[in-house]
């Protein structure tokens, strides 16, 4: 079908976040629990379906398509579909991006961008090694440098998400900032969301943005900026750093009305809304190769997409899946 995907408030969803992996090889503690039961690979889309699905998407007017995880890169010949969706760019889509960890950037930068790839964002909420590995549990902060290294060299544009953890990396802000910018990098930073439980205690480490912005405000300039990227964050210019940040405040400042997206899971099963369990499952269609079930699958999806998540700090996780099965 070629009619243009709307929900049921009239927001047109032009923005897929396909994640094609639940694995991944950190465990960041306000993500994942410490032990993680991956899903079985007969329950997770070939490639093959993910792109007849990204086909499907795109004739219905998706624009932009970001690869999320787990981790994207660890999927075993995610190339191949990077390669594919590539060419979709120019032919319906606008944008192919990522989301990733960087660890396997310094192997795939080179990739992704022959395939098309332009622009990256790439999880780092410390440049300390210490505390970098504290929060991945284990993870190699050099090996994510040379990554982002890598993703520069080979000419992407690349963001840095900051989860802002009061008490783990709120000291760091500024310097991330002065870093970012001398690297010709954005930096965006993200309130905590409750999703799926964790050993962390997500209600202290909790570090609503608008103080931080309040703390920076009373130091530099921030002044608003223009620019859009689809995304959920607004965006500041701080002249002073020569930094552009942007803030992703679901819990200060709610988005939603100007949601454009939906998410896929690597097991098909496609989600209205990050805060919300409301769901419906492509695969059997998909597998099926029946093209007008999973057309009506989409539409039975926007019917029910709700109108914005109920994330609250304090309490129970408003939905129990992990931010890794869907990547965010
Ligand atoms: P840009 O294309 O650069 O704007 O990227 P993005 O912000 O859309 O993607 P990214 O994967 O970098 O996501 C950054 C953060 O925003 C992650 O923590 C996501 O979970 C969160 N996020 C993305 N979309 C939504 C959304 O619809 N609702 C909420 N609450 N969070 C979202
Ligand atoms: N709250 C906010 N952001 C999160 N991310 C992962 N888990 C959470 C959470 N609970 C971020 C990652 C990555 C992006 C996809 O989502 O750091 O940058
Ligand atoms: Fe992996 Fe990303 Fe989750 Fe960290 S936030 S554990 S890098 S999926």
């Amino acid at each position: 079908s070629t009619t243009k995907l709307v929900d049921g408030f009239g927001r047109h969803i032009t923005y897929v976040r396909l994640s094609v992996t639940d694995r991944c090889d950190l465990r960041c503690r306000y993500c994942m629990a410490e032990h993680m039961q991956f899903l079985p690979r007969r329950e997770i889309l070939t490639l093959e379906e993910m792109a007849a699905l990204a086909d499907i998407l795109i004739a219905r007017g998706v624009r932009k398509i970001r690869l999320t995880g787990g981790e994207p890169l660890v999927r075993k010949n995610v190339m191949e579909l990077v390669r594919t969706l590539g060419h979709r760019i120019g032919h319906g889509l606008d944008e192919l991006v990522m989301t990733t960890n960087g660890t396997r950037l310094e192997k795939f930068a080179g990739e992704l961008h022959d395939a098309g790839v332009r622009r990256i964002n790439v999880s780092l909420d410390s440049r300390s090694a210490d505390r970098f590995a504290h929060i991945t549990r284990g993870g190699n902060l050099n090996q994510v440098l040379r990554g982002i290294d890598a993703a520069l060299s080979a000419g992407l544009a690349v963001k840095i998400n900051m989860v802002a953890l009061a008490g783990i990396n709120n000291d760091e802000i500024e310097d991330m900032l002065r870093w970012c910018a001398a690297m010709s990098m954005e930096l965006t930073l993200i309130e905590t969301m409750p999703l799926g439980d964790v050993e962390e205690d997500r209600t202290s480490h909790y570090l609503p943005l608008d103080v931080v912005r309040q703390g920076l405000q009373d130091r530099f300039t921030l002044l608003p900026s223009a620019k859009r990227t689809g995304g959920p964050a607004r965006y500041f210019e701080i002249p002073e750093l020569r930094a552009r940040l942007g803030l992703i405040t679901p819990l200060t400042n709610n988005f939603c009305d100007g949601c454009n997206r939906i998410r896929i899971a690597a097991t098909g099963t496609i989600y209205g809304c990050l805060g919300h369990d409301q769901k419906v499952e492509l695969r059997d269609a998909l597998r099926s190769g029946d093209a007008a079930a999973v057309d009506a699958l989409l539409d039975q999806l926007l019917a029910g997409k709700p109108r914005r998540h109920d994330f609250h700090i304090g309490g129970s996780p408003a939905v129990d899946r992990h931010m890794s099965v869907t990547g965010g």
